[in-house]
Formats: C-alpha cells, sequence, structure tokens
C-alpha cells in the first residue's frame, strides 16, 4: 500500500482565478501514469483529510498540479513557496488506458489538467476540446500537443455552449474518446460516444476520504455488481478515477 511521502515544493504560480498551479519534487512522479492523482494533506491539524488532485504532468523525479481553491486545505496548500514542505499520498487510482486510432480529449474547467499529461504522451494528432464556463486556462499548452477546441458558456472563447456544441460546430470525429470534468458533462460526453459508437474513457471527480478505497466515500453507480463490495458500487479512488463509458451509470 502507498505511504504518506513527504515532498518539496519547487514553485506555484496563479493561472487563473483561484487556479494554481504547483510542481512538487517526489519520487512518486517515475511511476505516476497520466489520470492517476495525489492526495495532499494540510498542515492545519484541524484539517485532516487529504485533499485529493489530479496529477497533471510528470517529469523525472517532479511532478506538477493543478488544483481550484475551494476551502481552507486548498487555501493553505496556494501560500505554500518553493522550498515548502508537502506532505503527499500517491500516485493513487489507476489511470488512462492507452487505446490506438484517433483520440479526442474533452476536459472541463478544472477537469483539463490530467488531460494535458495524456496529450503530452499520445501518438499522432489528437483532438482537445477545452470548456469552461468564462476564463480559459491551459489551451496555449495543450496547443504544443494537439488541435485545440474551446467552448465556453459566456462565449467570450471559441464556441459559446458546451463542449458537445463544439463537437457539432467543428464536426469532430474520434475513434476513442478520453474525458474529464464536471458530471453533467461526462453524462453528455457519454450519451455523444454511445450515440455516435465511440470507445470512451471517463475520469469522475468524486468527493474522497480516505483515497485508497477503504472507506466507500466516493462510490459511483456501476452497471455491474462489483467484486469488492459486490452491489453495483464502484470506488472512485481504487477502482477508477478512470472508467469506460458503458462500466458506469451518471
Ligand atoms: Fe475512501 Fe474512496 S475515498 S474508498
Amino acid at each position: 500500500m502507498e505511504k504518506n511521502q513527504n515532498a518539496t515544493v519547487l514553485r506555484q504560480e496563479t493561472i487563473a482565478k483561484d487556479i494554481y498551479s504547483m510542481w512538487i519534487e517526489t519520487p512518486a512522479a517515475d511511476k505516476a501514469v497520466p489520470g492517476q492523482f495525489l492526495s495532499l494533506y494540510p498542515k492545519d491539524a484541524s484539517r485532516i483529510l487529504p485533499r485529493p488532485i489530479s496529477i497533471c504532468e510528470c517529469e523525472s523525479g517532479r511532478l506538477r498540479i493543478i488544483y481550484r481553491v475551494v476551502g481552507g486545505g486548498t487555501a493553505e496548500f496556494s501560500a505554500y513557496h518553493a522550498g515548502d514542505p508537502v506532505r503527499i499520498l500517491g500516485p493513487l487510482g489507476n489511470g488512462f488506458p492507452k487505446e490506438d486510432g484517433h483520440a479526442l480529449l474533452i476536459g472541463g474547467g478544472i477537469g483539463l489538467p490530467p488531460l494535458l499529461g495524456l496529450a503530452k504522451t499520445l501518438p499522432g494528432d489528437v483532438d482537445i476540446v477545452c470548456g469552461f464556463r468564462d476564463e480559459t486556462f491551459l489551451t496555449d499548452e495543450f496547443s504544443s500537443h494537439g488541435r485545440v477546441w474551446i467552448a465556453t458558456e459566456d462565449g467570450s472563447a471559441g464556441t459559446k455552449g458546451t463542449v458537445i456544441d463544439a463537437i457539432r460546430e467543428e464536426g469532430l470525429l474520434a475513434d476513442v474518446i478520453y474525458a474529464c470534468g464536471p458530471m453533467p458533462m461526462l453524462r453528455a460526453v457519454k450519451n455523444h460516444a454511445i450515440k455516435n459508437g465511440i470507445r470512451a474513457w471517463l475520469s469522475l471527480e468524486e468527493r474522497m476520504a480516505c483515497g485508497i478505497g477503504a472507506c466507500l466515500g466516493c462510490v459511483c453507480k456501476s452497471t455491474e455488481v462489483d467484486a469488492h463490495s459486490l452491489v453495483h458500487n464502484k470506488r472512485v479512488c481504487k477502482d477508477g478515477p478512470v472508467f469506460s463509458a458503458e462500466e458506469v451509470e451518471l
């Protein structure tokens, strides 16, 4: 089983309102694959649960996470500077499987970061659809690894509407879809994939507690009976966070 490790913040910057990019020095980087996540422990003892944050990209001995400040734990992380220690657990979860064929990557908001690491490792041309409410981020970095299409709810950039509106508007085709983002987006992506006969891998963002499969605090509904719980459940932290579209009920 993975153990807590001490790691060191290498650098941190804000890349959009309340969105932070942090590079961490850790040997865990050498084992991580795109789609896995880290649990970060706040130093504040009143916050005992770690915060699950997806891994954006990895290099030898260091990895990058991108997260949104949503509460006290992530607010604490956002104040870290280069050289600060940080306690982590991971890499956790399964990661994205690699499939042949033309890939379409679809990310919504803070679901985008794990797709950057994936885009870097996929061979050939990929299409990347980035969905935002308003302010965009990471799109320049994605453009080094594929064609980027943007959808914004307020129409301030790209297609006005959802990621599915952008896919339809641009006539984007695919053999395999990789997606990460909020549940309504994943539901729409799943429907789009099934309707068009496209294989799809969805990374679920669930609230988590233990992060290692012990508490069942993160279960989602599965189509098949799960071997661990013997009910229609999957633990997002342990069995996922990446599932095939047919495997989960959204
Ligand atoms: Fe505890 Fe997933 S968070 S089982």
